[in-house]
């Protein structure tokens, strides 16, 4: 089946046609900045030109920055707070007038490599870290996932909130070495395995490609991999995530 995929993040929103039977992308990966500020109606206009620019009509899965409890938002820390307690599903749908299905963004890259990916087939506990604007947590058990984590908005044992300390958009704000910030986002994951105590650490976003600069700085017992589709598992997993919901309400494919 194919789906469009859309990942909307802190400064870019991404879409690609999936096929979700494989998880891989087919044609081109088309990419908007994100707007500012990232209100419903500016967003909803980025995401209905990538609609447009696909020449796309079928099924979408979004994947979006805050946590969502049945199609609506719940959270807005990187996004604008009109957001919070829209029905974003609905929303996007109408404004785009395609079936929309979305959840959390963190949450369907971790499906996409739990599915296909850096997690596929792997027993016990595995947490999904993604690394961008901010920080995005997955949690999965035997494959299955609690949604919705916000792990990256644990105040740390320095009383700093783990996003404000260790994201991409941190390292980029305070030009941190490799090596400086691999130090944070180490504390930060040493935080993570001590609570949670996962068999496996899988890292997305940009800075998942970048493992190899802060690898020596990491000192979890668990194995810690970059995701196997880097950034582009926020777009599978979201196409991933509306296949699995399109099934379950057996409406057929256009
Ligand atoms: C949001 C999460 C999101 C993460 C990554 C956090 O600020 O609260 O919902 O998954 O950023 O985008």
């Amino acid at each position: 089946m194919n789906i469009l995929g859309i990942d909307v993040g802190g400064t870019g929103i991404k879409g690609a046609v999936i096929d979700t039977a494989i998880g891989e992308l087919i044609g081109e990966r088309l990419r908007l900045e994100s707007p500012r500020p990232a209100t419903p109606e500016s967003v909803g206009v980025t995401i209905q030109s990538l609609v447009e620019q696909h020449r796309w009509s079928g099924p979408v899965g979004i994947g979006f920055p805050a946590a969502i409890q049945r199609g609506i938002a719940r959270t807005a820390a990187n996004i604008d707070s009109s957001f919070i307690g829209l029905p974003v599903a609905d929303y996007f749908a109408k404004q785009t007038g395609c079936p929309v299905y979305v959840a959390n963004d963190a949450d369907v890259a971790g499906l996409a490599e739990i599915r296909f990916g850096a997690g596929k087939d792997v027993a016990g506990v595995v947490l999904v870290v993604t690394i961008g604007t901010g920080l995005g947590t997955a949690l999965f058990s035997d494959g299955h996932l609690l949604p919705n984590t916000e792990l990256g908005h644990i105040v740390l044992d320095n009383g700093l909130e783990a996003e404000r300390y260790a994201s991409e958009a941190v390292r980029d704000a305070q030009q941190l070495k490799w090596k400086d910030w691999g130090d944070r986002f180490n504390h930060y994951l040493v935080a993570m395995e001590k609570l949670f105590w996962p068999d496996l650490i899988v890292l997305g976003g940009g800075a998942s490609k970048k493992l190899h600069k802060f690898a020596s700085r990491i000192t979890v017992q668990a194995p810690v991999v970059p995701a196997r589709f880097l950034n582009q598992a926020g777009m599978i997993g979201a196409a991933l995530f509306a296949g699995e919901k399109w099934g379950a309400t057996g409406q057929n494919l256009p």
